[in-house]
Formats: C-alpha cells, structure tokens, sequence
C-alpha cells in the first residue's frame, strides 16, 4: 500500500518543494488540498512526468468539512502548511488560527497517522536566553506574542490550539518551527537583516547569526518529521549549518552586482534606540507605530546561537546545499 501524504499549502514557496522531496520517495502519493484559485504551474515545474502520476489535485476551502473529511481519509500523514502571512491581523487569525482547529478535529476524527504543524522559530520569546546563548527547542514559546506582531501571534496561537486538541483527542502531533526560510524567488534581505525605509534598508547590527534555512533543506526536515516513526509530540526546529550573518549576506550581493542603500544602526546602539523610539510612541499616543520596540528588538535581533542539533539527532537530517551555495543561488534568483 502506498503512503499517502496529504499536504495543505502546497502551491506555496515552501510548499511546493515539500512536494517535490515526498516525491523523491517511491510509493508514496501527495496528496494536494489546494483552494480554487490556486496556482499549480509552479507546483509540476521540474517534476518528471513519471513522477507527476503521484500527485493528486483536490480543490475546496479548508473550512469545508465533508471536503476535508473526504480527503484527509486514508491519510498516513498531513502536513498543514497552509496559513496567511500577511494581511491583518484579523485575517492572519482567521486564516490560520481557526482552520487549523478544524482540520485537528477532522485529522483525529479519521484516524490521521500523523500531523506534521509547520510552526516558525518566531514563536520563541528570547529574554530567557542570554546574548549569545543558545535558542534551542527548549527556550520557552514568547508568553507576549501579542507585543510582536500579528503573525507571530497568529503561530503561537496556533500551536497552542493544536497542542490542546491533539492532547484532548489523541491525534498523534509533531511541530515543526522552521527558522526564516530564503531562496530563490524570496530574498535573503529580510526583516532580521534590516527594515525597508523606501529604497533603503535600516541595517540591525549585522554581525549576529540569522536564524535561516534554505528552503529545499527546510523542505526536506519537514518530509522527515512526517515519515520518521515515533515521533508523535516531538517539536523540531530547522536552521542551517554555518548560519549567515546579514554583513556576509549583503557583501554576497556587492560581488554580485547588486546593491542595496542600507543605514547601519550598530548593535550597541539598537536598544537605547528602541528605549527611545517606544517611549515616544507611547507618549505621542501611536505617532509613530510601534515598530521598534523593545520586546520586537530583542527577538529580532538579540545576537544569539541558533541550534538544529535534535533534527539532525532524531530525524538524521542534513542541511545539503550549504549556506554559500544557498545564498549564491537566492541572490541568482
Ligand atoms: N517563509 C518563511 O520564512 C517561513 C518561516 C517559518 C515558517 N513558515 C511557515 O511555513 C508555511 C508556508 O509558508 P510559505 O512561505 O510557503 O508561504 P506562502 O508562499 O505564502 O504559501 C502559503 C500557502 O498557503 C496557502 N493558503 C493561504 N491561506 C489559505 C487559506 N485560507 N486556505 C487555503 N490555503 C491557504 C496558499 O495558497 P494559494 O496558493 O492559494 O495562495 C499557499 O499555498 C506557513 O505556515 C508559514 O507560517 C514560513
């Protein structure tokens, strides 16, 4: 009997290269439950035609029930990808929070094998791990998501929900919290490097390890962690080997050719900055938004170390493509 991996938000940049690795498995069907609107081309972009015969296209919304139920039937495993990462924060909850709920209580009501959660590694508060520490899956979730931003809170309140339902309904659960996921098609220049302001980007600091991975080895963990036996309430994050930091990311895209204006703000002065700046924002009464406030800089941007020991230990995962080579290929395009 093949096994069945039914995936969520597989037209999407992590997405699609999840499919394309549980595709590297002979015998195994994917299984994709995409909405309407959704776009395959890139999806079948390198598949061999042998291999597209193992790749089922199911259509509908994530809020529908019987369509769900229909589909997540004779699932060995799901991997529920599928969340908003922008919008409101409304729509980041709607999106993410309550779909979620439902499809934990579909997944346990067919005897799903598995639920692989792809979280993100932001869900991490860092004030319990000193500067340079080690963040490791041990570092407790942030208690304040709600002083982040609206997506982090959306994942932390996912993750909550997931662990109750699958606690309460005996659906066995693995979380995976990949860290910022880059390659080509999505810039290695990201929020943990510097904030836009226009053309420019305000450079934070840039001498601290990024908490990155390149997607196909992003890709690749996540298969891992729905196929590896007896892994049920385990939770995994995914960073690469050799992290960057944002200086060699940006010298990369000098040598390259490209240049971006930055503003560097070193990193001494990055918490008297923020003091500063939330201090006014409060009295001003929201005059500026609160962008850089003190509990946002210290996740952000607080030098730390950024483990992937137990995936590498329990799942026996390897980053293949190396940061160099990853970056060379983002900056590419
Ligand atoms: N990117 C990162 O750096 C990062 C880091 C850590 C964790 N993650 C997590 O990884 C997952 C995938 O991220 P990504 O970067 O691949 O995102 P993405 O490129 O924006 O893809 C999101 C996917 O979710 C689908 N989707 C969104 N809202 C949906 C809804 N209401 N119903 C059904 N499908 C919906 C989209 O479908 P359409 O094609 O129809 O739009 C798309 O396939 C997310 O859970 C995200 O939180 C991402």
């Amino acid at each position: 009997m093949p096994v069945i991996a039914t995936v969520t938000g597989a037209t999407g940049f992590l997405g699609r290269r999840l499919v394309h690795s549980l595709l590297e498995e002979n015998d195994l069907i994917v299984r994709c439950l995409l909405r309407e609107s959704s776009d395959t081309d890139a999806l079948y972009e390198n598949v061999p035609v042998i291999a597209r015969e193992r790749i089922e296209i199911h259509r509908g919304e994530l809020n529908d029930k019987k369509f769900v139920e229909e589909h997540f039937a004779n699932s060995d495993v799901v991997y529920h990808l599928a969340a908003a990462l922008g919008g409101s924060a409304s729509t980041m909850f709607l999106n993410t929070v309550i779909p979620t709920r439902q499809l934990l209580e579909t997944a346990a009501r067919v005897n799903v094998g598995r639920f692989v959660l792809i979280s993100s590694m932001g869900v991490y508060g860092t004030q319990t791990v000193k500067r340079w520490g080690t963040l490791d899956e041990s570092t407790p979730v942030d208690p304040m998501p709600e002083k982040r931003d609206p997506y982090t809170f959306s994942k932390v309140r996912q993750e909550t929900v997931a662990q109750e339902l699958s606690e309460s309904l005996g659906l066995p659960l693995v979380i995976v919290r990949p860290g910022v996921i880059y390659g080509p098609g999505r810039s290695a220049v990201t929020s943990r490097v510097g904030l836009p302001l226009g053309p420019m980007v305000i450079r934070m600091g840039g001498g601290q390890q990024l908490p990155y991975t390149f997607v196909e080895n992003c890709a690749e963990g996540i298969k891992l962690a729905g196929l590896t036996p007896d892994m049920s309430g385990e939770i995994f994050n995914l960073v690469d080997d050799d992290l960057p930091t944002g200086k060699r990311i940006l010298r990369l895209m000098k040598q390259q050719g490209q240049r971006i204006r930055t503003l560097w703000i070193p990193r001494g002065a990055i918490g008297p900055l923020s003091r500063i700046y939330e201090w006014y924002s409060n009295w001003s009464e929201g005059q500026l938004p609160p962008v850089l406030t003190r509990h946002k800089c210290e996740a952000m941007w607080k030098p730390l170390r950024y483990s992937n020991a137990k995936a590498k230990h329990k799942l026996n995962w390897k980053p293949k493509i190396s940061t160099e080579d990853g970056l060379q290929q983002t900056i590419a395009g």
